[in-house]
């Protein structure tokens, strides 16, 4: 399954993404918001590009740029068992402010609403990432409370906002 949008091609992650992946899942100012802790070497990487899964309700992609052929970000779309298709995503932190996130998140979504119609949306992100925010703003959805998520380790928690269409 691959997508492309104005600046990005939307495709499946491999094992051999794991270097260009690395320069941000490597990046503690990247994964300061995020569900996973900033990999502390490459092998984790590759760790979780191995259990990457993609399938007809969940969508999960690498980013490329089309200008320079480079894996920038990561993302994914999946559905929930409350019936919401929920989607998030991470960059490089060089290619932060540049709408790329924006663009990426518009694609999933319209992905998933040509093959399932009108679909339930929703999004979070910590309470105080106001660029995820504003992404998932951008992308339709309005704000619908404050909740509460941890990191996979349990080592972080963070007050959240939650979005929903
Ligand atoms: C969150 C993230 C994906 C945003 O990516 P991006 O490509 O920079 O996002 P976009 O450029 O599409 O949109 C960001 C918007 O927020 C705005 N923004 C950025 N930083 C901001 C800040 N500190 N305060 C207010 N607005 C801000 C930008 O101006 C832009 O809005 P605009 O297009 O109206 O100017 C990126 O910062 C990232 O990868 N962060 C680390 C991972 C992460 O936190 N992921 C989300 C987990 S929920």
């Amino acid at each position: 399954m691959t997508i492309t949008t104005e600046r990005l091609i939307l495709r499946p992650l491999t094992l051999d993404d794991a270097e260009a992946a690395f320069e941000w899942t490597g990046d503690e100012r990247v994964a300061k918001y995020m569900i996973y802790s900033t990999h502390e070497s490459i092998e984790i990487t590759k760790e979780w590009l191995r259990s990457v899964k993609t399938s007809d309700t969940a969508f999960e992609f690498g980013f490329v740029r089309k200008s320079d052929n480079k894996l920038i970000g990561s993302g994914g779309i999946r559905l929930h068992d409350d019936g919401f298709w929920e989607f998030g995503y991470n960059f490089r932190y060089d290619c932060w402010g540049m709408g790329y996130a924006t663009e990426a998140s518009k694609a999933m979504i319209e992905l998933v609403r040509s093959r399932y119609g009108d679909i339930k949306l929703k999004a979070e992100c910590a309470a105080e990432n106001t660029a995820s925010a504003h992404v998932i703003e951008k992308c339709g959805l309005h704000f619908a409370g404050f909740g509460e998520y941890q990191s996979y380790d349990g080592l972080k928690t963070f007050k959240a906002k939650i979005f929903k269409l």
